[in-house]
């Protein structure tokens, strides 16, 4: 690319659907371990975040991401949980978005929490694309492990490929059914008018190639003048959870959405009476690729910039509460920043 990759904001994007569709397998997929530690076959009860940075999306994509063609420097992806008792936790990931993936099974189709994502990622206006997962369990499906869609299609019976575009033109109907003008993504010119719909299995990794090149696509063309706002500004962000760590004491895991954090930055946190003011201990990173809240192993940093999963190490966090801001006072008045946290 012709821009400093470390001037440009991550993207961040949100994986949104019913529960059991695959989201976390999805994401498992990508991320290359077969186990999500701690939760194997289990409903996700948390937000995570995975950041996946611009060299392993290429080479996940093969020849339908060219590493040159890219400004951004990756994609950060929150994973939501499908279970209906998670609305606030589906709204806060919706609302940390700037481009969406809404994961529904082929099989299984619409169901009340991909109505209810839906409508998240319409108020949100956030643009999204629907990964339309678990592809191989069409019967008579002939895998071809980690293969773009095109090639897997072809080599698919008549019967097996009409199995699913029924299933994929019902998603379509669907979608229309809710306002949403939708097509299979191969035809679709403006992604932010049509809705893609990417076949895909999170089981095999057909379709994800496809899956990875759209998104990169969509972040580059839609979200490039938004995430080339001051990327080195004070840090400002939201808490996924809050979580006591051992040697550490209280921490909070955050998502960093603007600017920078930095160890020795003071921090204000939305708490559950008033604004904690606190001086950051540590900033503790999960290793590359590794999901921020299975991860036990941390490595320290001096500072990251946005988008970006940290957990946040720093006294006085007992009364912090998850979904609640975090800024980075830095060269800012303090009273001004207490202030935005108390608004907020
Ligand atoms: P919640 O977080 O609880 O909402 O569920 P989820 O959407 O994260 O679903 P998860 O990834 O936990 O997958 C649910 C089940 O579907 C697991 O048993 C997965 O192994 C299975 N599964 C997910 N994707 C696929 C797929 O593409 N093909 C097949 N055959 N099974 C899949
Ligand atoms: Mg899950």
């Amino acid at each position: 690319g012709s821009h400093d990759p470390t001037s440009l904001r991550t993207p961040i994007v949100a994986v949104l659907g019913h529960v059991d569709h695959g989201k976390t397998s999805l994401l498992d997929k990508i991320r290359g371990s077969a186990v999500i530690e701690g939760e194997a076959g289990a409903i996700t009860q948390h937000i995570g975040a995975t950041a996946v940075p611009l060299d392993v999306v290429s080479s996940i994509a093969g020849d339908l991401v060219d590493p040159d063609d890219f400004d951004l420097p990756g994609l950060l992806f929150i994973d939501t949980p499908g279970h209906h008792s998670f609305t606030t936790l589906r709204s806060r990931g919706g609302a940390l978005a700037d481009i969406a993936i809404l994961v529904v099974d082929v099989n299984d189709g619409f169901q009340p929490q991909t109505l209810e994502a839906l409508d998240i990622l319409k108020r949100s206006q956030t643009p999204f694309i629907v990964a339309a997962n678990k592809i191989d369990t069409v019967p008579g499906w002939n895998a071809n492990e980690d293969s773009p869609i095109n090639a897997t299609y072809e080599a698919q019976s008549d019967r097996v490929s009409s199995r699913l575009d029924e299933s994929l033109y019902e998603i379509i109907g669907n979608l229309s059914d809710e306002d949403f003008s939708a097509d299979l993504y191969w035809r679709v010119q403006n992604f932010q008018r049509n809705v893609g719909v990417v076949p895909v299995s999170a089981m095999t990794g057909e379709g994800v190639p496809d899956l990875l090149a759209v998104m990169m696509g969509l972040s580059q063309r839609y979200m490039k003048e938004e995430m080339e706002i001051d990327v080195q500004g004070p840090g400002v962000g939201t808490v996924l959870e809050v979580k006591e760590e051992k040697g550490f004491g209280t921490t909070i895991d955050i998502v960093l959405y603007d600017g920078t954090i930095k160890a020795d930055d003071k921090v204000v946190v939305g708490g559950m009476n008033q604004p904690i003011v606190t001086d950051v201990r540590a900033l503790l990173q999960p290793r590359p690729l590794a999901e921020i809240r299975t991860e036990s192993r941390f490595e320290k940093v001096d500072e990251i910039s946005a988008a970006s999963g940290i957990k946040v190490a720093a006294p006085d966090l007992a009364d912090a509460m998850a979904g609640a801001p975090v800024r980075v006072v830095r060269n800012r008045e303090l009273d001004e920043v207490v202030d935005e946290v108390e608004a907020e």
